[in-house]
């Protein structure tokens, strides 16, 4: 199935919410699930950090911030789920409009500024989930973030209150501090800032039974010595991986005219951010999980190619719809 037409007539926003409100029906119905549900591909499995992906092509932070459709983007072939970014504090994010397309770029635009319910909204619907026995059988990783009214100097404070809340349901559980849209996020990438985070929430997680394998988020913005820091900070604090990237602020490839504020998606992304996971996967073992301009099997197998352990798409799935996910299964099966 591709994306339905009559999406692309509605504003962007609009159709997002069309489009979850149609994956929540598809979530709450056995029959339906169960007609989907694609055959695994045993080829396509592979474990990282620990954890069985039956494929790996997820569906990258952002999409669904909330954690409504879960059953869904497994029924549709994903073979794992980021929800979030979460903050601590439900939140509305910035005045709409905030989602722009480019689609002669096959790009999107957005400053949705971490609109979400909550980190305790959020775990009361993933508690539900699970104790109705119905969760879903892919791993489900958790994106948070810091909540937009906490001063930068209490982020740690923050992230570690959404931790708490939402670890027992993550497989692997991510620190995002490359949003554009949240004003002072990015500075938690500096090497000060980032270590005293990673250790705050680490602290926490290896007190429980089973520590959640930690990643950490980051920008295609950042130069190649920052990169080389965060390496380093990633080794020192036990990290399980790195996932690149998060939307740029560089939209040179765009006319000034569609240089809407926020971070760019999508096919403008593609080459920086396989350059940073092919910079990453040359320095480390560390496993990626390699995100951007992913929109047919090339630009997938580019990814992989680079030495990513892992996948996820956003922009791609926006304009190619569940079929772009078959599509590349089916390639990297072959
Ligand atoms: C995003 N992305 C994102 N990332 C994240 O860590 N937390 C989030 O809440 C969001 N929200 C979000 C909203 C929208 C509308 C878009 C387009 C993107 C970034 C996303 O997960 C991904 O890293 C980038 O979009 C790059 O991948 P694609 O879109 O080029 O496949």
């Amino acid at each position: 199935m591709k994306t339905p037409a009559f999406l692309f007539r509605l504003p962007p926003e609009t159709a997002h919410h069309l489009a979850m409100i149609g994956l929540q029906t598809l979530a709450r119905s056995r029959t339906a699930l169960r007609l989907l549900k694609p055959r695994a591909d045993p080829k396509l499995a592979r474990t990282v950090f620990g954890v069985t992906f039956p494929n790996p092509i997820g569906l990258a932070a952002g999409f669904d911030k909330n954690a409504h459709a879960l059953l869904a983007w497994e029924a549709l072939g994903f073979g794992f789920i980021e929800a979030g970014t979460i903050t601590a504090k439900a939140q509305p994010g910035n005045p709409l409009p905030r989602l722009f397309r480019l689609r002669e770029h096959g790009a999107l635009i957005n400053r949705m500024g971490f609109n979400n319910d909550g980190a305790d909204a959020v775990a009361a619907r993933l508690g539900q989930l699970r104790q109705s026995g119905r969760w879903p059988g892919v791993p489900v990783g958790i994106n948070i973030g810091k909540t937009k009214v906490t001063p930068l100097e209490e982020a740690a404070a923050d992230y570690v209150y959404s931790f708490q809340k939402l670890a027992d349901f993550a497989d692997y559980f991510v620190l995002n501090v490359s949003s554009p849209n949240t004003p002072g996020l990015r500075q938690l990438q500096g090497q000060a800032e980032l270590s005293s985070l990673i250790r705050a929430v680490q602290t926490v997680n290896v007190t429980r039974t089973k520590p959640v394998p930690l990643l950490v988020k980051i920008a295609p913005d950042l130069d190649f010595a920052q990169i080389e820091e965060v390496l380093e900070l990633a080794v020192q604090h036990d990290l399980a991986g790195l996932i690149a990237t998060n939307t740029t602020l560089d939209k040179s490839s765009v006319s000034p005219a569609q240089r809407e504020e926020g971070g760019l998606s999508g096919c403008p992304l593609q080459a920086r951010s396989t350059e940073i996971v092919r910079f990453i996967c040359e320095r480390t073992t560390l496993p990626v999980i390699a995100v951007g301009g992913i929109h047919d099997p090339a630009s997938a197998r580019e990814k992989l190619d680079a030495g990513a352990a892992l996948i996820q798409l956003y922009t791609g799935f926006v304009y190619g719809g569940p079929a772009l996910l078959r599509e590349i299964a089916r390639d990297l099966a072959q």
